[in-house]
């Protein structure tokens, strides 16, 4: 039976997006889905889990979140499912490191004043929101907060906008930010320990952790942050930041959108240090996606 518009058991996108944000609530709260289930969608967004029949869908975390359907499902349904299920089931999902970049083609994610809307196209940004939406944090290093001022929370999706979390190692950032004022979501603030010299945040809170001469332990961070209940982490930028991530073994996964624009000299994507050898290249598991006119790289790190 091929999925018709008036069929009432169709798995649309919206269905599709309550199930994730209903297999992602799961792994925030440390009880995953491991074992291969069914599951229905109420056309009010209601999961019921393990039943079968018309509508079903069958998830098999243990097959690299491989997905059957008793209905055929649109392609941009099945995408989507594809694209996020290694996200919210398996073991690994309770405890989960993301970044995304969104690059031009020359692998720069700004121009070099700092401009970065627009380098991908409108699905990628509401890629960003479906992100923040499965994650408990979402992180950002300080120049973003400084360029952009940004809101890092859901507005385009449903779903809960996750805990701001901003590295911001002297405290630099002007207290004008949103983060700081806005009360949109809970937000963090990392800064080395001899950086808090009783400084207030405005909403924000303080966290202090050790600073070395190469930045914050990443690890240690990510200990401070599952201490507070944040075990799956959104890292969104910018380059700085993921690329002390990705040089550190800190990432599970790595989104790069490539957007069809050459941006000339700006601010880099991911810079690491270099390599003699081919052999030695970091070379992730990779999947690919067209996402508007962009293509996502999905790449899977072993940590
Ligand atoms: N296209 C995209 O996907 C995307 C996403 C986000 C942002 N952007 C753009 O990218 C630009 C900002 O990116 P960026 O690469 O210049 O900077 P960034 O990653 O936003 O911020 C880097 C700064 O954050 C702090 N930081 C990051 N990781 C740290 C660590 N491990 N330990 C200690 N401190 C750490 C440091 O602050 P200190 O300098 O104070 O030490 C560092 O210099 C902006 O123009 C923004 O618009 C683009």
């Amino acid at each position: 039976m091929e999925g018709s518009g008036s069929d009432p058991h169709r798995l649309d996108e919206e269905k599709a997006w309550s199930l994730l944000l209903f297999l992602a609530a799961r792994a925030r709260a440390g009880d995953p889905f491991v074992g291969a289930t069914a599951f229905r969608v109420g056309d009010d967004g209601t999961v019921v889990e393990g039943s079968n029949g018309d509508g079903a869908v069958t998830i098999r975390p243990e097959r690299d979140a491989a997905l059957e359907a008793e209905l055929e499902l649109a392609p941009a349904v099945r995408e989507m499912l594809e694209l996020y299920l290694p996200l919210v089931v398996g073991r690994q999902s309770s405890e989960l490191v993301v970044g995304h970049l969104g690059q031009s083609l020359d692998g720069q994610i700004a121009t070099a004043s700092g401009a970065s809307a627009y380098v991908t196209g409108p699905a990628n940004i509401r890629h960003l929101h479906r992100l923040r939406a499965l994650f408990d944090a979402v992180l950002v290093g300080a120049h973003t907060v400084e360029r952009d001022d940004p809101q890092l929370t859901t507005r385009l999706v449903s779903g809960a906008s996750p805990t701001r979390v901003v590295l911001d190692p002297t405290l630099r950032l002007a207290q004008d930010r949103r983060v700081f004022r806005d009360r949109a979501a809970k937000t963090l603030i990392f800064c080395r320990e001899d950086a808090t010299e009783a400084r207030a945040c405005g909403e924000a809170e303080l966290v202090a952790v050790p600073g070395r001469g190469d930045g914050f332990d990443l690890h240690a961070l990510l200990a401070a942050l599952r201490r507070r209940g944040l075990r799956r982490v959104f890292v969104e930028g910018g380059g700085i930041t993921v690329s002390r991530f990705l040089a550190n073994g800190a990432l599970d996964r790595l989104h790069v959108t490539v957007g069809s624009v050459f941006l000339g000299v700006g601010r880099p994507g991911v810079v690491l240090p270099g390599i003699d050898e081919i052999r030695s290249a970091l070379r992730p598991r990779t999947r690919r996606f067209l996402m508007g006119d962009d293509v996502l790289f999905d790449c899977a790190f072993d940590r």
